[in-house]
């Protein structure tokens, strides 16, 4: 090489190697990276690796994040730590789909910088340039996250969390962080101070924003994204105990068959949820712009410092889930996704290239049953695009690979997975107890955490002694949908060879039906 090209190629390379570790608040693309190789039948295959779920293309991920609808693109950003299979110094990682199904995988959305790392927080399409930072033509998509602060939590601080902003002009390829930053200070000194969720509340006209603060949900009201005002708390006492609270969400549901709608709230926690480790409660109530008030009957359901909650979904593996924001009202549905991990054992479940996986993406709804309102979650109808042939289901051993299975029985009713090793997950419905359940005690690879074997349980929401579940088996997960989405179930496992034979036990069963899936990558 001569001297010449030898400079050139230092140079081009240190450029790159600039661009590839953004240290200002402005500056956040990076050159493209490797995108979905959807053709490549090399693509995705590793032991455990889902097969229509969404995972990072390698390395660690958690909650979702900062998801929106903009020109025909789902968004999706998750916390990601890109050097590591566990968790470390968070980024957000970056996908779309036309359709939560197929995903490809997109450059890093924002990289830590001297504010902190970037911790979990959403997103919203800014329609009126409300913000200043586009115009009316070409609204700027706003992210709103957390800042975390190592050296300050290090130092035994208390406000080394706050939320700040970042914009994109170009359909949230790239991110350009506010200079104002923060935009929420941590004038309190509140250890627990995250996860703000942003959405345009009409009839005020004004943002709000909500965010977990420990033991509480905090509301604010902005008319710009920039400058926000406190208005009112809501939780101390309510729901389950254990904290802190983490990834709020708030959104209006109509009320199956009636004119009546309600807003839920979507708060996770941690620990101690229904079958231990992290899990997703909600709330059912009213919201002004200003202030959330629990409806009464849910008040009274759940009391105060009882520790009872309602459970977004009863499984170990859902985790950090929020909604979808600007979906078109032509659309109107509240879309969601979830984190396929629990705390309890996400840093150390036995994957190698990459860690945890979504769940399939979900359409809420609310419903009144005979035990109160639940918030209901049934698979996005663009699932049905995976659908392939349909197999006879029964108490002969049935070959499948990814399944959609759907069961409707009278009493008891179990579905067993199982290999060639004597490995199984049996899930099902139990009459007696009136349960559903997921049992992975023989799953196979188990014994990296003493939390992760067990049988876990969901309550039903209704007495009736007709069950109906929907199945999604991917490689190394299994959603169950029990009554039309009031009671759902989500488990991960890692047999030592994939589950390949799937059978029906139980006297009850009155139809049952198994579609083979095709895989998304
Ligand atoms: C939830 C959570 C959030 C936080 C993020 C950090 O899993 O703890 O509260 O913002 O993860 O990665």
């Amino acid at each position: 090489m001569n001297n010449k090209i030898g400079l050139l190629v230092l140079l081009f390379g240190l450029a790159l190697a600039c661009q590839e570790s953004p240290t200002t608040s402005e500056e956040n693309t990076r050159p493209q990276e490797k995108t979905t190789e959807r053709n490549n039948s090399d693509y995705y295959t590793e032991q455990h690796r889902p097969q229509f779920h969404f995972s990072p293309d390698s390395m660690w991920m958690n909650d979702p994040n900062g998801m929106f609808y903009y020109e025909g693109e789902y968004h999706l950003f998750y916390q990601y730590y890109p050097d590591s299979t566990v968790w470390g110094p968070m980024h957000w990682g970056h996908a779309v789909s036309e359709d939560m199904v197929y995903w490809e995988h997109l450059p890093i959305g924002l990289y830590p910088d001297e504010l902190g790392y970037i911790f979990s927080g959403s997103a919203v399409v800014d329609k009126h340039n409300t913000s200043g930072f586009g115009t009316t033509e070409n609204p700027p998509l706003i992210a709103i996250f957390t800042h975390h602060l190592m050296e300050g939590e290090k130092a035994g601080t208390t406000d080394f969390q706050y939320q700040s902003i970042a914009y994109s002009n170009d359909k949230g390829r790239t991110w350009t962080k506010y200079e104002g930053n923060p935009v929420v200070p941590n004038t309190n000194k509140i250890k627990d101070f995250r996860d703000p969720k942003v959405f345009w509340h009409a009839p005020s006209e004004r943002w709000v924003m909500l965010f977990a603060a420990g033991d509480r949900i905090l509301f604010y009201n902005s008319p710009d994204l920039k400058s926000w005002t406190y208005q009112s708390e809501f939780g101390l006492g309510w729901g389950n105990q254990a904290r802190p609270w983490e990834c709020p969400d708030l959104f209006e549901l109509p009320i199956e068959g009636t004119n009546e709608s309600k807003w839920a709230m979507l708060v996770s926690i941690g620990k101690e949820a229904a079958n231990g480790g992290s899990g997703t409660q909600y709330f059912i109530g009213d919201f002004d712009g200003k202030n959330f008030t629990i409806d009464t009957n849910f008040g009274k359901a759940i009391g105060k410092n009882t520790n009872t909650a309602r459970w977004l979904d009863w499984g170990k593996d859902n985790y950090a889930g929020v909604t979808w924001s600007d979906i078109p009202g032509s659309d109107g549905r509240r879309l969601f996704i979830g984190w396929m991990s629990n705390w309890q054992y996400a840093q150390i479940v036995p994957t190698e290239k990459w860690r945890s996986a979504m769940t399939i993406a979900r359409t809420l709804s609310l419903r009144r049953t005979t035990e109160g309102l639940r918030v209901c979650s049934q698979p996005v109808k663009e699932m049905l695009q995976l659908r392939g042939a349909a197999k006879k289901l029964g108490a002969e051993a049935t070959n499948y690979r990814l399944a959609e299975v759907l069961v409707e029985a009278k009493g008891d009713v179990a579905i067993e997975l199982s290999n060639t090793k004597g490995e199984k997950v049996v899930l099902g419905y139990e009459a007696a107890t009136n349960q559903y359940f997921i049992d992975r005690t023989e799953s196979g690879k188990v014994d990296f955490s003493k939390d992760f074997p067990g049988k876990s349980i969901a309550k039903r929401a209704t007495k009736g002694d007709g069950v109906k579940m929907q199945i999604f088996l991917d490689v190394s997960s299994v959603e169950l949908f029990g009554d039309d989405g009031e009671s759902v179930m989500t488990a991960i496992f890692f047999p030592n060879e994939d589950f390949s034979s799937i059978r029906l036990l139980g006297d009850g069963v009155e139809t049952a039906q198994l579609f083979e899936l095709k895989k998304t990558w």
